[in-house]
């Protein structure tokens, strides 16, 4: 067997009402916390802010909500929530909510840990920590998901927008969560399109984290065994009637693929998906979505992605192509243009070459060109 590295460093309490139930693990933490979440639009109950608050305040925790995380959040957002402590400091960060929500938690830990200095010095240092995933923060982060998609509850990484830079880059350092508590009854009053969004983001960490070549037998077992979670809740989640044991599979696949990508990485469709989020302002997961089905159909040796599809419950890869479409159909409504597509591939060779290098089988130029072609065949004006 060739050598490879297993880390994780999440404890993760699964299952219905798993704040209430695991509260005490809280405890040892210390007395003072700060929660960060972000605003829910209409009159859609944050369950998971209550829920959080009712336990904080059974074990007596001195507590401050932040909810001004913002989508795609700035690092000046990070400055902007700490100035809103005015000199509370917590001894632990609670982010409640979806990728975003998780991801500033994790910054503004790393923030206060390392004395709120220049942001974007502190962030985006010269020169990344290559393979080193430990955390480099002594104020432990808690994770609470309310969607089904990133696994930032279980991830080192957290992504922020540079208005430096104008782009999206993960922060230098690794923070992985102490505890996560993922509830799936968090998940039942999401929009579809969220669920969609955040199922194929998901779908997409498992597929690509399997096949990179720095793959190994401990993330594609946890991989599988979340790809037949998928395959019980694939044909609800496109009906839109998902059952509560679905809605488990659901939150289960989710953290389950995501502990899976972070012993390898994603690979070619999450490269391709950026310029789609940033020019298009495509959700993330539908985003790589789109070039997920025609990335494995075009698999030269099948035999590599014919068990993944399977394993999803799919006969072969064309199915799956149409599966996955039929969720991005819905869901995405954009335009876009022969020399937009000609500009992402020559981005794509000259920034994400390192996706080509961990792919398993060899492609050219010429086959992003065509990969992003036959991906957006209908967008093509
Ligand atoms: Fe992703």
């Amino acid at each position: 067997m060739k050598p490879f590295r297993y880390n994780t460093q999440t404890c993760v309490y699964f299952g219905r009402n798993s704040i209430r139930d695991n509260k005490e693990q809280l405890k040892p933490l210390g007395g003072k916390a700060v929660i960060v979440t972000t605003k829910f639009v209409g009159n859609v109950p944050n369950l998971a802010l209550m829920d959080m608050e009712e336990a904080l305040e059974s074990l007596n925790v001195e507590y401050r909500v932040l909810d001004n995380v913002m989508t795609d959040p700035p690092v000046e957002n990070i400055v902007k929530l700490f100035e809103e402590l005015d000199g509370f400091w917590p001894d632990y960060i609670v982010g409640v909510g979806g990728g975003a929500a998780l991801d500033v938690a994790k910054a503004l830990a790393q923030f206060i840990n390392d004395g709120a200095g220049e942001p974007y010095n502190l962030f985006f240092w010269p020169g990344k920590l290559l393979n080193n995933y430990c955390n480099m923060c002594d104020i432990p982060v808690i994770a609470v998901p309310t969607t089904a998609g990133t696994g930032s509850e279980v991830t080192g990484g957290a992504v922020l927008t540079r208005s430096d830079k104008d782009t999206k880059e993960s922060m230098n350092m690794w923070l992985y969560p102490k505890i996560a508590f993922v509830d799936p009854r968090y998940l039942e009053s999401s929009p579809q399109f969220l669920l969609d969004t955040g199922a194929i983001d998901a779908l997409a960490h498992g597929i690509e984290g399997c096949l990179h070549k720095d793959a190994n037998i401990m993330n594609r077992s946890i991989s599988f065994a979340a790809f037949n979670l998928f395959a019980n809740f694939k044909d609800a989640l496109l009906e839109g009637n998902m059952t509560e044991e679905q809605f488990d599979d659901l939150s289960a696949h989710s953290f389950m693929q995501g502990v899976s990508f972070m012993q390898s990485c994603t690979t070619i469709p999450h490269g391709m998906g950026y310029p789609l989020s940033q020019h298009k302002n495509v959700p993330h997961g539908l985003a790589c979505g789109i070039f997920l089905g025609e990335y494995l159909k075009a698999f030269k040796d099948q035999t590599l992605v014919l068990p993944l599809v399977k394993a999803c419950g799919f006969e072969d890869t064309s199915e799956f192509a149409d599966y996955v479409r039929k969720l991005t159909n819905r869901d995405v409504d954009i335009e876009v243009s022969m020399e937009e597509i000609e500009y992402w591939t020559d981005q794509f060779m000259e920034i994400q070459k390192w996706r080509l290098e961990a792919n398993p089988e060899k492609l050219s130029r010429e086959d992003i060109l065509n990969l992003y072609r036959v991906s957006l065949q209908k967008y093509i004006r």
